[in-house]
């Protein structure tokens, strides 16, 4: 199968566990990407089963409303009975790196107020340590050289990704060579830089369920705490 044939199959899945969320007043916030954008066009044959949509990026929007899907500003909602959205790493305890589409802050946002992050990838998107994937960071165009100096002062190598603006008008640098065994430090860490944003790291509100296409098909997997406090797929 190919990994579009996957994110097809994992879009498909994920409007089925979100079924039972929908009701004539119910918004759900959307994603930004490729896998989103399997499931934006799934969620279309569902359009009147629910109220309308919170769009993470103008991308999002555009192709919601392409589909006759009503897109409303997050300041006019107060909860969000789901969020989808996809990610470009996760590991076991479901936290994630995002943000390979840059739209990584209006993600983080909108996740925030949702009552359950449903995220949806195929199988190459799940790993036992976060890192090897770039990890974005949405950076204020004047700190872009400061904020460059503090992460690699933490170790990583920071590239600017020329030529792209977020849709908030910031800069991203993509952070290689980390190795994140604790993702919530990191997360903290580098959202304590001045002039830094957000980064891609998901781990302070990582998904509650992880949708994982594989070529036996998708995996439903959420967290358990074990004694020692530490999550295992189960
Ligand atoms: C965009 C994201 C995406 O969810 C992530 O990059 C995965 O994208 P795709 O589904 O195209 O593989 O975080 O900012």
């Amino acid at each position: 199968m190919s990994q579009d044939e996957l994110k097809q199959q994992v879009a498909l899945a994920a409007l089925q566990y979100i079924k039972p969320q929908l009701r004539p007043d119910a918004i759900i916030g959307v994603g930004t990407g490729s896998t989103a954008n399997f499931f934006i066009d799934a969620l279309a044959a569902l359009k009147y089963d629910f109220k309308g949509a919170v769009a993470s990026s103008e991308a999002t929007a555009e192709r919601l409303r392409g589909h006759g899907i009503e897109v409303f500003d997050l300041n006019e909602v107060s909860q969000l009975a789901v969020y989808v959205d996809g990610a470009d790493e996760a590991n076991r305890q479901l936290e994630l790196i995002k943000g390979g589409g840059g739209a990584l802050t209006r993600e983080k946002v909108v996740a925030s107020v949702a009552k359950m992050f449903v995220c949806i990838v195929d199988e190459s998107k799940a790993v036992e340590m976060l890192g090897a994937f770039p990890l974005p960071v949405e950076v204020l165009p004047m700190a872009r050289s400061s904020v460059a100096r503090a992460i690699t002062a933490l170790g990583g190598q920071p590239i600017y990704r020329a030529g792209m603006l977020t849709d908030n008008g910031n800069i991203i640098l993509d952070v290689h060579g980390l190795s994140i065994s604790n993702a919530k430090e990191m997360e903290n860490k580098l959202n304590n830089i001045v002039g830094v944003v957000t980064n891609g790291l998901f781990a302070q509100r990582s998904a509650d369920v992880l949708l994982l296409a594989t070529s036996e098909g998708v995996k439903t997997l959420t967290v358990i705490n074990t004694p020692a406090g530490s999550g295992e797929f189960y």
